[in-house]
């Protein structure tokens, strides 16, 4: 999965500080991850070695993230906030504060807020960003991030739209030429238990890889109501999930982690085509903005693999979240962590319960290619699988049959082209058959 790449020194004020980071500070190796998070006494030298974080997107993720990081190494501490939004900002320092203890280490004039208040943190002297806004806002917060040379953990989905997936190619490459690390939320490749079944199923424990079946079926997610006094733009970012602009719709926000597996198997190879069934049936009211409620996509590969991607947001059904893999020898459950096949295998549960959750873990190998200088770079894979994701989406949405290659050039830009409180695009729900994919 994850590249070691070559440590490129850093230009700037801030070079003295990382070339000291990286040589004075005992790198912790990759098997022995799960052990420094419980013995946090890697050893320091005297000085400034500090790992200073900003965290930009104080959501839900966002808090979580915030505590992942601190955990991950002794010698990090938050030092920036920032949100949209004033209130959150607030409620962030009041949450984050108490749960970080003395790794809270915010003053005032590090709190932002507004559409522009990223481009201040990255201003300041933090090493890394984590960014865990909706997705819409990334590609170009990422880009701020590389071009301001810090590392940066990466929540999933990078973008709603082709452009900005190319926008973040070019900037994961760009991010690869600096030795910035650059570290991925899609979870699940950070999992012990995951990653082992993936190795096996890759090694042939149910021989060739015929097929798989994604199922994310789930009940509904949150909704934050409408203030009289939130203009449009507003109610929208603060319900950005029905909004495709913004989220992408659930088979790009929240499906994106089983496509992502998916994508795994295949070794990050792209499909050639797919097509899909989608709409809204329970979820039809104005306060779902145009999120459909269910999408099921077939995607078909040049070697004739298939994935079929079942995908629903809706309470009172069957819910499953599940990647069944077949294959010409067996077949496997990836969360389940388990292979019926010549030899069937499950992942042992107590070695399950040890292990440190996948959101540490992600942590845990960002800090440590920061220390060692053996920069991660997660660019490529969460690129495409956020496009796997978007092509699903687009024949649902068209009815029609979507390339690879027409998603990866679309040049339909979702969002408005300037940011303002006022008015918002207006949520237009897709219909297939007569909606189009340019
Ligand atoms: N990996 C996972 O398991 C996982 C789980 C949950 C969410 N996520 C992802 O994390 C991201 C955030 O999700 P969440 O659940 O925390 O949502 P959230 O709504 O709780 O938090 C998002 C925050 O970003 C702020 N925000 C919006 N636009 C912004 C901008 N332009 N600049 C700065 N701040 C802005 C919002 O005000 C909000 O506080 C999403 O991309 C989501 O898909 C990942």
């Amino acid at each position: 999965m994850s590249e070691p790449l070559r440590s490129v020194p850093q230009d700037g004020a801030a070079t003295s500080r990382r070339t000291f980071l990286k040589t004075s500070t005992a790198a912790v190796a990759g098997g022995a991850l799960a052990a420094s998070l419980a013995s946090r006494g890697v050893v320091h030298a005297a000085g400034d070695d500090t790992l200073k974080v900003a965290l930009i997107g104080c959501g839900g993720r966002g808090s979580g993230a915030a505590r992942n990081a601190v955990n991950a190494d002794p010698n990090v501490k938050l030092t920036a906030l920032c949100d949209i939004f004033p209130d959150k900002v607030e409620l962030a320092k009041n949450t984050l504060s108490r749960a970080l203890g003395d790794k809270y280490a915010v003053a005032d004039d590090h709190c932002f807020s507004d559409f522009d208040g990223y481009k201040r943190v990255m201003e300041t002297d933090v090493d890394v960003v984590l960014l865990c806004t909706p997705p819409h806002f990334r590609p170009e917060q990422l880009k701020a991030a590389v071009a301001a040379g810090k590392h940066i953990f990466c929540e999933k989905p990078i973008a709603t739209d082709g452009p900005g997936v190319r926008s973040v190619l070019e900037t994961s490459e760009e991010a690869r030429k600096k030795g910035l690390s650059l570290v991925s939320g899609l979870c699940w490749r950070y999992d012990y238990g995951v990653r082992e079944t993936m190795d096996r199923i890759k090694n042939g424990a149910i021989g060739d890889i015929v097929t798989t079946q994604e199922n994310y079926l789930t009940s509904t997610l949150w909704h934050r109501g409408r203030k009289p006094e939130w203009s449009e733009m507003e109610y929208q970012i603060r319900n950005w999930l029905y909004f495709t602009w913004l989220s992408g719709d659930h088979i790009v926000e929240q499906f994106i982690h089983s496509l992502d597996k998916t994508m795994w198997l295949m070794n990050d190879e792209p499909p050639l085509r797919c097509f899909g069934l989608g709409g809204r049936q329970v979820r039809t009211g104005e306060e779902y903005g145009n999120a459909y409620d269910h999408f099921a996509v077939c995607y078909e590969w040049a070697n004739g693999f298939k994935s079929f991607a079942y995908t629903r947001q809706m309470d009172g059904c069957i819910n499953d979240v599940e990647d069944y893999v077949h294959g010409t020898k067996g077949r496997a459950r990836v969360l389940g962590h388990s292979i019926e096949g010549e030899t069937s295998w499950q992942y042992p549960v107590e070695q399950k319960r040890k292990n440190p959750s996948m959101y540490d873990i992600e942590h845990l190998e960002l800090f440590a290619g920061i220390r060692s200088g053996n920069a991660l770079n997660n660019g490529v894979y969460m690129s495409y699988s956020t496009l796997l994701a978007i092509m699903g989406r687009e024949a649902c949405y068209t009815g029609e049959t979507i390339t690879w290659d027409k998603a990866m050039k679309s040049e339909v830009k979702l969002g408005p082209d300037s940011y303002a409180w006022g008015e918002a695009p207006k949520p237009v729900v897709a219909t297939p058959g007569k909606t189009k994919f340019a």
